[in-house]
C-alpha cells in the first residue's frame, strides 16, 4: 500500500515491534526521529502551513496497526523514514481534504462540523486540528481505544462505531463526512448499509466522501464479479473480523448504482487516485448540492533513489515521480538547497519499472536526475525537490547533501570516465 524505493540510510530498529505479535509496540515519539529527517519533516510541514511543534507533540501510538504493521515494515523498520512517510501521507490526505472543503464550501472558514469516520488513530485529526476549531471535529471508529485516545489527546468529539450500522445510534449531522479507506475494505452488504448510514449523517449543505479500490488495481489473477464488486478475505488488520473487513474492489458502475439506492437525483463525482496512494475518491452531495464543478487532484508522488559522488566531486541525485491526476502532468522538478532554488528540470524519461506500483495512473512515471557541485551545496545541506504538477499541486522529496567520498579512479584518467 505504501510504496517508495527511497532509502537514505540504513538503521532498522526492530525494537519498535515486539517479538510477540499479540503484544502492543511501544509508542513512537517524534523525538526519536533522526535530526536530519526531523529537519525534512519540519520543512515539509511548514510548506503546508502546519505547525511542526504541534504536529510532533503527540507520539505515534503503539496500537496503531496502520503505522506499526504497515508503514514501518514497508520501510524495513527504519523509524525515521517511516515517521516521514507517515507525515507525508497525512499531508497528502490533508491536501485532498483542503481541495474538497475549498471546492464545496469555499474554505475552512466556511465549513461547519465535520466527521472523520473510520478515523483510526487520527492521522487526519493531526491535520484538521490545525485547520478547524476542535469543537467542529468529530471522529468515529470501531477501535474504541483509538477514539478514546483521540478524544483525550486532541480534544475532539468521539463516536464509538459498531460492526453493523443498524446498531449505531449516532445521528449527528456534518458538512463533511469522510470515510477514508473504509469502503475499500467492506464486504458488499456492509458497503450498501454503511453508505446509507453515513449519507444520513450529512447536513443539508454537506457531502459524503469515501475512498475505494477501483477495479484498475484488482490483484492479478482475480476476476471482478458480474455486479462490479469483488471481495478478498485478507487485510492489514490483526483484529478485525474478515466478515466485516477485508479487501474490496469495485467498478464505477457498481458505485453509481449504490449511490442511486440512496435516493434519486444526488450529485456525485469520482476522482481516480483521489485519496492515498491508490484509492479512488467518491464524493456524494446531500440532495440539491451540485458537485458538477468540483475539482480535486492527487498530489504528485516521487522520491530519491540514488545519491552518488562523481569523480569531479559533484554529487548526482536521481529519482522518480508519478502524476496520478487524469489530464495533468508533472511540468517541472525544482531543486532547492537550504531553501534556495538552484536549478529546475523537466522530468521526461519514462520509468516503466515504477509503473507496476501505480496501476491505472493517469500518466507513466518519469525519472529525473541532476548534479550539484560542492559550490552549490555544502555537505549537510538540505536538498529538496519540488515536483510541480500543472494541476497546481506539488509533491516534495528530500535528501541531505553528503560529504563527498574520496576514491581512486578506475580509468586511465579522471576525465576519461566522466
Ligand atoms: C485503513 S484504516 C484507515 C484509517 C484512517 N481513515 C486513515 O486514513 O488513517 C481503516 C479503518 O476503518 C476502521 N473501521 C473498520 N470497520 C469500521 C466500522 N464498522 N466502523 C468504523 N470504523 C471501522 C478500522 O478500525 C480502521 O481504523
Amino acid at each position: 500500500m505504501w510504496y517508495s524505493p527511497v532509502r537514505l540510510r540504513k538503521a532498522p530498529d526492530r525494537r519498535l515491534l515486539p517479538v510477540d505479535e499479540s503484544v502492543t509496540a511501544p509508542d513512537l515519539s517524534f523525538d526519536r526521529v533522526e535530526p536530519v529527517v526531523s529537519g525534512f519533516i519540519d520543512d515539509y510541514l511548514r510548506l503546508h502551513d502546519l505547525d511542526p511543534q504541534r504536529f510532533r507533540a503527540r507520539p505515534l501510538p503503539g496500537r496503531d496497526e496502520m503505522f506499526f504493521k504497515a508503514i514501518l515494515p514497508n520501510y524495513e523498520f527504519d523509524a525515521s523514514i517511516s515517521a516521514f512517510k507517515f507525515v507525508e501521507s497525512t499531508v497528502r490526505l490533508g491536501e485532498a481534504y483542503r481541495q474538497l472543503v475549498e471546492g464545496v464550501f469555499g474554505g475552512f472558514d466556511q465549513v461547519g462540523p465535520v466527521l472523520d469516520f473510520a478515523s483510526g488513530w487520527g492521522r487526519l485529526t493531526r491535520y484538521l486540528e490545525q485547520r478547524l476549531p476542535l469543537s467542529q471535529i468529530s471522529v468515529a471508529d470501531i477501535y474504541h481505544d483509538a477514539i478514546d485516545w483521540q478524544v483525550a489527546t486532541f480534544g475532539v468529539s468521539g463516536v464509538h462505531s459498531t460492526k453493523d450500522p443498524a446498531l449505531l445510534s449516532y445521528a449527528g449531522r456534518h458538512d463533511v463526512v469522510l470515510a477514508g479507506s473504509m469502503f475499500s475494505h467492506l464486504p458488499e452488504g456492509l458497503f450498501h448499509a454503511w453508505l446509507a448510514k453515513l449519507h444520513s449523517l450529512v447536513s443539508a449543505r454537506g457531502v459524503l466522501a469515501f475512498s475505494v479500490h477501483d477495479e484498475a488495481i484488482l490483484p492479478a489473477g482475480e476476476a471482478m464479479g458480474a455486479d462490479g464488486f469483488h471481495f478478498l478475505r485478507f487485510s492489514e488488520s490483526g483484529s478485525l473480523d474478515l466478515d466485516i473487513y477485508g479487501m474490496s474492489y469495485v467498478t464505477e458502475a457498481f458505485v453509481g448504482r449504490a449511490i442511486e439506492r440512496l435516493g434519486p437525483g444526488l450529485s456525485w463525482r469520482r476522482f481516480p487516485k483521489g485519496l492515498y496512494e491508490n484509492q479512488d475518491l467518491y464524493v456524494v452531495g446531500a440532495l440539491g448540492v451540485d458537485l458538477s464543478d468540483l475539482k480535486l487532484g492527487s498530489t504528485p508522488m516521487g522520491g530519491f533513489e540514488t545519491v552518488a559522488t562523481l569523480p569531479t566531486g559533484e554529487v548526482e541525485f536521481a529519482g522518480w515521480a508519478v502524476e496520478r491526476t487524469p489530464g495533468a502532468q508533472i511540468a517541472a522538478a525544482r531543486v532547492f538547497v537550504d531553501g534556495e532554488e538552484v536549478l529546475s528540470l523537466v522530468p521526461a524519461r519514462e520509468r516503466p519499472d515504477v509503473q507496476k506500483h501505480f496501476p491505472g495512473s493517469a500518466r507513466p512515471p518519469v525519472g529525473w536526475s541532476f548534479r550539484l557541485s560542492p559550490q552549490q551545496a555544502a555537505p549537510g545541506a538540505m536538498v529538496r525537490v519540488r515536483l510541480e504538477s500543472d494541476s497546481g499541486l506539488m509533491g516534495y522529496c528530500y535528501a541531505q547533501m553528503p560529504t563527498p567520498a574520496t576514491f581512486t579512479y578506475s580509468g586511465w584518467s579522471r576525465r576519461g570516465l566522466r
